[in-house]
């Protein structure tokens, strides 16, 4: 079997492809990956070597090479992560993302539909989602696979528009897919503009914590080996035109998160308690900023049989021991562009 894994250099990809390539040695893997500034072939040095897996640098809005690279490879299926995937680059950037998150699925899509010509027999379109399409929670309530799209951002509407392709595609031309939705991320190798590496980064350069508004805001935290563990499930046996929410059991509001971090944090470097707490600061809201996502993953579970392996605690632990034993995959990733972005952001 050949699977083309798209965004493979990216945080969960990487994490997606590892899975892959190391389970099951008879499919053959193409991480393909425009290596932007959220890919890091870095992310895969411990498997770049085996025989299964091989890494192709083409860029999904480039629609004449995506076409030829399906003409050439004849990939039977296709797990699709590849996207610009940060909220705040979509408020200051939203064209870069209808660009890869819509054009680019499309395009993937079309060389799909194109090679087989209708005989799908044996191939699946795995397109991966966040939770985000479904817009925002009040107090209460989950998202559940038929919860109404409501993005507010322009990142959640691209994605909940590549999402609305996919299913056309499949009722339109018969192709068969699955869509699965996931609720936060949180690990090794995600890259240090997102919450939590963000944050844990600052602590260690004691730099301010920039926490927008007033900090009341929740999310559901996954740690990102479950998720690669939900999507193997969901593509091996998950239902055709299905929809799988995937989630954490597992809301913290931002401020009581930040604290969290901050204990554990203090304890790892040895300061005294407290000490990384001072350097929270509430800063400028996000425009369009989400109040609350959680999911109702009931359905993945009862249905594949799967929940998340790690508690908060322990997923939390297993990231911090990363990224302080990882101090040269951060700095390389924090040099350069990352200053420009950091201070367009947050000055
Ligand atoms: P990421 O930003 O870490 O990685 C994205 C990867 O896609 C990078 O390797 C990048 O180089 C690649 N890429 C970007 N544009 C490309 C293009 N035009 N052509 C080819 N490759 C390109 O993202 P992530 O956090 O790993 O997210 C992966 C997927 O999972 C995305 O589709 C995202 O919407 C979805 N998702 C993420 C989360 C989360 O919490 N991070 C939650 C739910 C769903
Ligand atoms: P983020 O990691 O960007 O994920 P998403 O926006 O996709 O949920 O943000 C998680 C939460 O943390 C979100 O409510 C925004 C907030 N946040 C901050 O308060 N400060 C920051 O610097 C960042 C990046 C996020």
């Amino acid at each position: 079997m050949k699977i083309l894994i798209t965004g493979g250099a990216g945080f969960i990809g990487s994490h997606v492809v590892r899975l892959f390539v190391k389970k099951y040695p008879d499919y053959q893997i193409y991480n393909l990956d425009a290596l932007t500034y959220a890919g890091n072939l870095e992310n895969l040095k411990d498997i770049e070597k085996e025989p299964n897996y091989a890494f192709i640098k083409v860029d999904i809005t480039d629609e004449h090479a995506i076409s030829e690279l399906f003409k050439t490879y004849k990939f039977d299926n296709v797990i699709h992560l590849a996207a610009e995937s940060h909220v705040d680059r979509s408020i200051t950037d939203p064209l870069s993302f209808v660009k890869t998150n819509v054009i680019g699925t499309l395009n993937l899509l079309n060389a799909f539909k194109e090679l087989w010509k209708g005989d799908f027999e044996g191939k699946r379109f795995y397109h991966i989602s966040t939770d985000e399409v479904y817009g925002t929670l009040g107090e209460t309530g989950l998202f559940t696979e038929t919860t109404s799209y409501d993005p507010n951002s322009p990142y959640s509407a691209s994605k909940a528009s590549s999402d609305h392709f996919v299913r056309a595609y499949g009722e339109t031309y018969g192709l068969p897919f699955v869509i699965s939705n996931c609720s936060n991320n949180y690990g090794q190798n995600q890259f240090p503009e997102k919450l939590i590496p963000l944050f844990i980064n600052n602590i260690i350069n004691k730099t301010p914590l920039p926490v927008y508004g007033d900090g009341n805001y929740t999310r559901d935290w996954l740690y990102v080996v479950d998720h690669a563990i939900a999507i193997d499930l969901v593509f091996h046996k998950g239902k055709n035109a299905e929809t799988y929410n995937i989630g954490g059991f597992n809301e913290w509001k931002n401020i009581d998160l930040v604290k969290e971090l901050c204990k554990q944090m203090d304890a790892k470097l040895g300061n005294p308690e407290g000490t990384s707490e001072q350097l929270i600061t509430f800063v400028k809201d996000r425009p369009g900023h989400d109040l609350r996502y959680a999911i109702d993953a009931s359905k993945i579970n009862k249905e594949l049989g799967w929940s998340p392996s790690v508690t908060f605690q322990e997923g939390l632990k297993i990231t911090i021991d990363w990224y302080l034993s990882n101090a040269n995959w951060l700095k390389s990733v924090t040099s350069g562009a990352y200053q420009n972005y950091y201070e367009k952001q947050y000055s």
